[in-house]
């Protein structure tokens, strides 16, 4: 097995864990940037398909992170006005930038179906995973 293929199963796998252990963690993706260009391309996710697999950088909840690097917690989609909707069910969302030497080059985003369900040990929880995926990048 390439190491390509170990990276994606390995992402696949943290993706399904948290989507089937974590109830309020309705879909589960990773997006990194693609290549040289401005977007942010989905690698893995656990959840219903999403239409939304490359995102521009400014565009979305997502792509507002490529460009802050800061972590991004929406409590209420409904009250976001640059938000892209994937599913008529998401409440919520929460997006966490992942780190590489000091450089954003990617993210963790889940959506919920449950109002306003994270809190800031979803943060410190979600920014340990991404070190740790960044381990093995
Ligand atoms: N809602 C995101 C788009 C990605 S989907 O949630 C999978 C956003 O506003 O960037």
């Amino acid at each position: 097995q390439n190491k390509k293929e170990s990276v994606d199963n390995r992402l696949s796998e943290v993706c399904e864990l948290l989507q089937t252990n974590i109830p309020y963690y309705d879909w589960v993706g990773f997006y990194f940037k693609n290549g040289d260009k401005e977007e942010l391309k989905l690698k893995s996710f656990a959840g219903e398909p999403t239409d939304h697999e490359i995102i521009p950088f400014g565009k979305g909840i997502c792509g507002q992170v490529a460009v802050s690097n800061k972590n991004f917690v929406v409590p209420d989609v409904k009250a976001q006005n640059n938000y892209i909707a994937c599913s008529i069910h998401v409440k919520a969302e929460i997006v966490i930038p992942l780190f590489v030497n000091g450089e954003n080059i990617g993210q963790i985003d889940i959506d919920s179906h449950t109002e306003d369900p994270f809190s800031h040990e979803d943060e410190i929880f979600l920014e340990w995973v991404n070190k740790k995926v960044a381990e093995i990048l």
